[in-house]
């Protein structure tokens, strides 16, 4: 396929959509919700009954939140320190996020008083309580503490006038998002240190990145001349940041979850296991994007192919950052025991979503694309054959639950990737459909033959919609060589895409 680079006109209008994008968080974090049950208004005698404005309130402001300190860290990161010049308009569009970032944490206030005492989200503006809630409790004086930061930043911004400054504005609003993750999970148990601190250095590495990767595109836009530096020189911060943000997002799972059992038996971990997954698709995009797009950022077409690959970058980011938020309210797991089954969401993951990342990254050996070719359809079959199995059987806990854990984990992998690899061959349309057929059924008997189910079909019907969305964009993929794109030279400005 080919296509024309962006006109200058069309790149003045790249950067507000590339940043809707993070907008995809917003369903994906109330469907999770919903299938949790976590926005349902729920009687439980002796505990307070929290409104449902509330429960749909809180992880709305504070994905609000997560998406204004992400815009404000990037935005003065890029446009405070990582270009040749300071750019003005990245520093005030930053001081805008600060500005929601603080209207986010003030609206905390009443719906975390709603949500303790469970009052209506009106009633909760009682000066009495407002003021104990902020001076007696720790959550109230963290909040105290970024609002008063956010402000700061809000303000100086308009006030930065040289890179000195601007490493001022930057430690002001990095404090207030590691004060975010004093707040969190992590930071109201005691003795958390390092949960509270890498879930910090997770905070602001994300940050950086996602909204770096905004202010990147608006800044390339609007100056396709000195877009080149600011493209490389992003590149190599998104590595470091990349690097970090997957170091302390494993080391904060692994303080919340414990055993490995529980990343596949839990809500909890299958929530960080999707989060791993699409960290893994999005550092085969920015491996791409390093090979292909960064030495061409001299050339518009170059250019235009970053905002491309950034504006499906965001959208994933997005979906990233709303399961985040989904984790932060629920509940870490207690730990996993003999006999519990597998989540359908793990099925899914494992037996789909990872091979698709596999064979996306290119991940087709030629040994398995000879077995497959040929007869790509009972592929389809072994994988809901070996799905069904998987999670009516195992774990059972007759090796351990945290061996068998690993096992069917691989035995589920490895299954998906033959599929994948088969429904990639010249015949694989007929294995896809099959496959696509065939899968919401398989989730739904295996739900049903369950003694005593703790999923519901809700939960299942959303698994079942997860594993059928990864079978059809395998269909996407066969029209895709494993390198896809080859920019040509700029004279003729023209870009190959596939
Ligand atoms: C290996 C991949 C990842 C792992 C293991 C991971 C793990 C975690 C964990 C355990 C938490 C704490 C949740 C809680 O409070 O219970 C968290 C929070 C968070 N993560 Fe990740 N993460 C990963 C990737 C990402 C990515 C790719 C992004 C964004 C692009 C991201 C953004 C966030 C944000 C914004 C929060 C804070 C949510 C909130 O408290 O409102 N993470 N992550």
């Amino acid at each position: 396929m080919t296509s024309a680079p962006l006109s200058p006109v069309r790149a003045t209008r790249v950067g507000l959509p590339v940043g809707l994008g993070l907008l995809a968080g917003v369903p994906v974090l109330l469907l999770i919700l919903a299938t949790l049950g976590a926005l349902t208004q729920t009687t439980v005698e002796g505990l307070p009954i929290v409104p449902w404005q509330t429960l749909w309130g809180l992880p709305l402001d504070r994905w609000l939140r997560d998406i204004a300190a992400t815009l404000v860290l990037g935005f003065v990161v890029v446009g405070a320190l990582l270009l040749p010049r300071i750019d003005m308009r990245l520093i005030r569009l930053a001081s805008l996020a600060a500005l929601a970032w603080l209207v986010a944490l003030l609206v905390q206030i009443p719906l975390t008083v709603s949500e303790v005492l469970g009052r209506p989200w009106t009633d909760s503006f009682d000066p009495q309580i407002v003021g104990a809630l902020l001076t007696q409790t720790q959550l109230g004086q963290l909040l105290i503490a970024q609002i008063v930061l956010v402000a700061l930043v809000a303000l100086l911004s308009w006030a930065i006038l040289g890179r000195i400054t601007g490493v001022i504005v930057l430690v002001m609003a990095v404090v207030a998002a590691v004060l975010s993750a004093l707040s969190g999970h992590s930071g109201l148990h005691s003795g958390h240190t390092s949960a509270s601190v890498s879930l910090g250095i997770h905070l602001v590495s994300a940050g950086v990145w996602v909204g770096g990767l905004i202010a990147v595109c608006s800044y390339v836009a609007r100056h396709p001349d000195s877009g080149a530096v600011a493209i490389r020189r992003f590149s190599t911060l998104a590595l470091v940041c990349v690097i970090l943000l997957a170091e302390s997002g494993l080391l904060n799972a692994s303080l919340r979850v414990d055993g490995v059992a529980s990343l596949i038996t839990t809500a909890y971990g299958t929530l960080i296991l999707a989060k791993a997954t699409l960290l893994a698709a999005l550092i085969v995009m920015g491996w791409r994007q390093r090979r292909y797009v960064v030495p061409h950022a001299d050339s518009p077409v170059g250019r235009s192919q970053l905002v491309r690959f950034a504006g499906f970058e965001v959208v994933l980011m997005g979906i990233a950052i709303g399961i985040s938020v989904a984790l932060s309210r629920t509940a870490p797991p207690a730990g996993a025991i003999a006999g519990d089954r597998i989540t359908a969401g793990a099925l899914a993951i494992l037996a789909l979503a990872v091979p698709l990342v596999l064979v996306w990254a290119g991940a087709r050996p030629a040994r398995l694309v000879r077995w497959t070719v040929a007869y790509p359809e009972p592929f389809a079959v072994l994988l809901v054959v070996v799905t069904f199995v998987m999670g009516a059987v195992v774990p059972s806990g007759l090796l351990g639950i945290g061996v068998a854990a690993v096992l069917a984990s691989v035995i589920l992998v490895l299954t998906g990737w033959a599929f994948a690899v088969a429904a990639l061959g010249p015949r694989g349309v007929a294995a896809v459909l099959l496959a696509a057929v065939l899968w919401p059924g398989v989730l739904l008997v295996e739900r049903l033959l369950r003694a005593n189910p703790v999923e519901t079909y809700v939960q299942v019907g959303a698994a079942a919609m997860l594993g059928v969305g990864c079978i059809l964009a395998l269909l996407l993929l066969r029209h895709r060589p494993t390198a896809p794109v080859q920019v040509s030279t700029p004279a003729r400005e023209e870009m190959v895409v596939g």
